[in-house]
């Protein structure tokens, strides 16, 4: 049995800062270094959604989906800082939880068992990706 996958790419542009309330300055400082600085800094963030391909796939699906995600993501967190948000009360702004929090956002929004991945590029070098609980 074969499985095609189609991922959308997406943008959004927002602040953070890597700081948690359960550490002292000084160790906020030791673990995030100068992403702990009080004035935060932007990303361009790139977000990919993969969701499989099926029977009823077509361009119009696509473009539930883009609508979908323009909706609940980008609306959400562009030109935003990150920190303010809700999802992030009680986590840290981490490319993990971010990523996470994306998939968490759009799962129990798309038929059952249509995403697949969900990956966050938040630098150059920096890649996440969350395929769901295990
Ligand atoms: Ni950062």
């Amino acid at each position: 049995m074969s499985q095609i996958y189609v991922t959308r790419r997406y943008r959004f542009c927002a602040a953070h800062r890597l700081h948690t309330d359960l550490l002292s300055p000084e160790e906020n400082w030791a673990a995030f270094g100068k992403c702990n600085n009080a004035n935060g800094h932007g990303h361009n963030y790139v977000v990919l959604v993969t969701i499989r391909a099926g029977a009823t796939e077509n361009s119009n699906h696509l473009s539930s989906l883009d609508q979908l995600v323009t909706d609940t993501i980008i609306e959400r967190f562009d030109h935003q800082d990150l920190n303010s948000d809700p999802a992030f009360s009680a986590l840290t702004t981490t490319g993990e939880n971010l990523v996470k929090v994306i998939w968490d956002i759009l799962k129990p929004l798309l038929p059952a068992e249509s995403l697949h991945k969900v990956g966050v590029i938040e630098t150059r070098d920096n890649y996440f990706e969350y395929t769901g609980a295990i």
